[in-house]
């Protein structure tokens, strides 16, 4: 039988009770434990990852919030949720831990979430349980009246973090000087930045400011479209692998997508290679998705003939080739749900979304294509103790009067910019709403 819940299944492997195996150990405590203070982004799949110094940290959790049983913080966060009604809305991202999923209002990708804020401006509270890119989003698309608040302020994304303004102003600068600024004889510019959803609010606002557009893992390729109709070539951050799988489906050839590393001189490419570019990808990627290999996609189809093998498209390229599809975590949940019954799936994404699809489905067999059960550290972050206790510091039970904590805002001169990139993706291409779970 499948175990739903990852935490659940980590506790399990950690005291021996259970056979299987976890990354980091460490995943069996509290991510309290690494709040106060431990520089990274604490136990899971981007533990080795640098963090950028500024990074938010988040202040300690209460002990009443850090000693309560999962049973006790359920009941909790069901009465505050009761009490404040209407005035709050709970979004759930598909890679949440189901202790925390349970309690959404929305659950879905990014981008369905962004869309499901909008769907809510009555709501007083946005209570985002994701990462901070999300909570950016959710800000930038909801009213001013409202507060989006994000349970854990260490609940970063690794990826985003591996492009941030300064060393994309500094690539631009470059490129600018390398292609000039003026447009070719059909009217596309030298070159137009296009980022994916994982990236701070700072890039996706200069991605407005220089003509360019957001793209989820759902519509990227739409969106590269958009870009080529528009531009002689892309500059895409920050997922090398997203950018090479989509253009690759595309038929851009790879000697024609030179990576950016922004510590080298023109990224450390020499200046024909990059007039040859046709997308410059940056050199940022995803530690969950990069744990996946061909080998392990060998070995479910020795392991089990027929097996279905979809992957996530920030899986690197040669495992997007190796496997029979790829798509985003909506893509992944539609194409399980429309499966004959009786069918095989190995799954390349994170292992709270496919733990869940695997116990929501015992009509097929699911399984990840990973072994080791290792989720998203930062998504991981969000625990239901930071659920409990920011939404009983609404009611007022924490300081003895309402009060908003954690929140999320954009500065009004980023969140123009950044709307402006977000306009063009959903007039691009409007992805599917967020199923509502309430
Ligand atoms: P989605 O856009 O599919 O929600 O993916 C977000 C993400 O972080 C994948 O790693
Ligand atoms: Fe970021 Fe990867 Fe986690 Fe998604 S799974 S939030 S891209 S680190």
């Amino acid at each position: 039988m499948t175990i739903a819940s990852v935490d659940q299944a980590i506790q399990l492997i950690s005291s021996g009770a259970a056979a299987g195996s976890t990354c980091s150990p460490e995943l069996a405590a509290g991510p309290w434990e690494f709040d106060a203070g431990t520089p990274g982004y604490g136990p899971g799949s981007s533990m080795g990852d640098v963090i950028p110094t500024g990074s938010p940290r988040q202040g300690a959790l209460p002990e009443t919030y850090r000693v309560a049983s999962p049973e006790e913080l359920a009941g909790r966060i069901r009465a505050a949720k009761d009490t404040l009604g209407d005035r709050v809305v709970i979004l759930g991202h598909f890679y949440q831990r189901d202790e925390v999923l349970q309690h959404a209002d929305f659950v879905g990708d990014s981008f369905q979430l962004a869309q499901a804020t909008k769907s809510r401006p009555d709501a007083e509270a946005i209570v985002f349980c994701g990462v901070h890119f999300m909570a950016e989003t959710a800000d930038l698309l909801s009213t001013p009246a409202q507060a989006v608040i994000l349970p854990n302020l260490a609940a970063g994304c690794s990826m985003a973090d591996m492009a941030d303004i300064d060393s994309v102003t500094d690539c631009w600068e470059q490129l600018e000087e390398q292609y000039g600024t003026t447009p070719d004889a059909n009217g596309r510019v030298p070159v137009i930045p296009v980022t994916y959803m994982n990236s701070s609010a700072a890039l996706k606002a200069f991605c407005g400011a220089h003509g360019g557009i957001v793209c989820t893992s759902s519509n990227a390729p739409a969106v590269l479209e958009w870009a080529f109709e528009r531009g002689q070539r892309v500059l895409f951050f920050p997922d090398q692998h997203l950018g090479r799988n989509t253009a690759k489906a595309m038929g851009v050839p790879l000697n024609r997508m030179p990576m950016w590393n922004p510590h080298k001189p023109l990224g450390g490419n020499t200046a024909a290679e990059l007039d040859a570019a046709q997308v410059v990808l940056w050199h940022g990627f995803c530690s969950v998705h990069k744990r996946f290999t061909v080998d392990q996609i060998e070995i479910a189809r020795r392991e089990h003939p027929g097996v279905r093998v979809i992957v996530h498209p920030e899986c690197p390229m040669a495992v997007v080739d190796a496997a029979d599809e790829y798509g985003s975590t909506d893509y992944i949940k539609k194409a399980i749900e429309a499966a004959p019954a009786g069918s095989t799936f190995a799954i390349g994404t994170e292992i709270n979304l496919v733990q869940r699809l695997a116990a929501q489905h015992p009509e097929h067999t699911i399984f990840c294509l990973e072994p080791v059960i290792c989720p998203c550290s930062t998504m991981y972050r969000i625990h239901a103790g930071y659920l409990a206790w920011v939404l009983e510091a609404l009611v007022g039970t924490v300081d003895r009067q309402p009060v908003v904590l954690n929140r999320i805002v954009v500065p009004d001169d980023v969140a123009a910019p950044a709307r402006t990139a977000l306009e063009r993706m959903l007039t691009a291409w409007p992805p599917a709403p967020a199923r509502q779970d309430a």
